[in-house]
């Protein structure tokens, strides 16, 4: 059976950056996202006793790491009903992959689903969710819609995603600025191994709990200075547990500092706009919908304007009948 998945990409305002299980990917702390409108990933996925063996296509080419990766979860699909047939999958990204513009976290959210549909495998939203952290974490918050919480867990059932707040919730955007078409040089699944190595680690994970309950109190009350000033220091902070890690990890390039730097002289200004980053040097303006204009002047002032795409707060993964192939 052929079936198609569409999965947004979400961007984190409290990050995952460590895993206390790595075959479970079992996160050390919790984590809160909104899915993001043009950023989203369209999978086709076709099981048929024809197939030889596995095929996977991402934006017109066999890409060799992700093909492994690919590979790797269609098997955990296949063991859910132990069958053995072999898959065709194409996908297409509407944004550049690996450059930090999370392409694994829809990626995988859509695989996930068009997958165990193309099986005929039913599962539940929490279930779906739990499948897809299986290949990569941040896409089981891709699963759910509009503003999702990913509650830590102990257990593969315990750690899922879940709507806080459908997408309609709240008018704020997230313009990301490509700031450069070169791709990160350390995978985040690579990055993230080496957390506990950075000696402010342990700083985090005592106040995040703290700071996730402060996060989701400005997000139910819509109170977008208090909200985007945790999720500015947040990025802040888990870019330096990063900086201080061995090895070191530095993801940001210098158009990322101008645009971080920026960003505090346009609040100055009296523009309401706060900055995250996830691993990579791509910089997310997170600002109300009001704010669109006048944060549009400024980065066609500097000059990034055309590398930016403009994102509202997106459904979760659905099937379509618009197959790739
Ligand atoms: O899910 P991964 O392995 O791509 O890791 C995502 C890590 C960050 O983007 C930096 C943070 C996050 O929560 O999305």
């Amino acid at each position: 059976m052929k079936k198609t998945a569409v999965a947004h990409t979400n961007i984190a305002f409290i990050k995952y950056w460590g895993k206390k299980d790595s075959n479970l990917r079992l996160p050390y702390n919790g984590s809160i996202s909104m899915n993001l409108s043009n950023l989203y990933t369209t999978t086709t996925v076709e099981f048929s006793d024809q197939f030889r063996h596995d095929s996977v296509e991402i934006d017109g080419k066999e890409e060799p790491m992700e093909r492994d990766r690919v590979i790797a979860h269609l098997g955990r699909i296949r063991n859910l009903k132990k069958v053995k047939t072999h898959a065709h999958v194409v996908s297409k990204n509407t944004f550049p992959s690996g450059t930090g513009l999370s392409s694994s976290a829809s990626g995988f959210a859509a695989l996930t689903l068009a997958g165990t549909a193309a099986l005929g495998i039913s599962l539940s939203q929490r279930e779906l969710s739990c499948l897809a952290r299986l290949a990569s974490g941040s896409a089981c918050r891709s699963i759910p819609s509009g503003f999702v919480e990913w509650v830590r867990g102990d257990t593969h059932e315990e750690s899922y995603a879940y709507s806080l707040y459908p997408p309609d919730w709240w008018d704020i955007l997230d313009v990301v600025v490509m700031v450069r078409a070169e791709k990160k040089y350390i995978s985040s699944t690579k990055g993230q191994t080496v957390v506990t190595t950075s000696s402010f680690w342990t700083a985090r994970l005592k106040q995040i709990e703290k700071k996730i309950i402060h996060l989701k109190k400005s997000l139910q009350a819509r109170n977008f200075t208090t909200f985007g000033s945790i999720v500015e220091a947040e990025a802040f902070e888990m870019h330096a547990v990063m900086m201080t890690s061995t090895p070191a990890l530095f993801y940001w390039l210098p158009e990322t500092v101008l645009l971080l730097r920026s960003v505090r002289l346009w609040r100055s200004e009296g523009i309401s706009v706060y900055a995250t980053v996830n691993t990579g040097h791509d910089v997310h303006l997170i600002c109300e919908k009001k704010t669109l204009p006048a944060l549009r002047q400024k980065l066609k002032h500097i000059g990034f304007w055309k590398q930016s795409i403009v994102n509202y707060p997106a459904v979760g993964a659905y099937c379509t009948d618009q197959h790739l192939f």
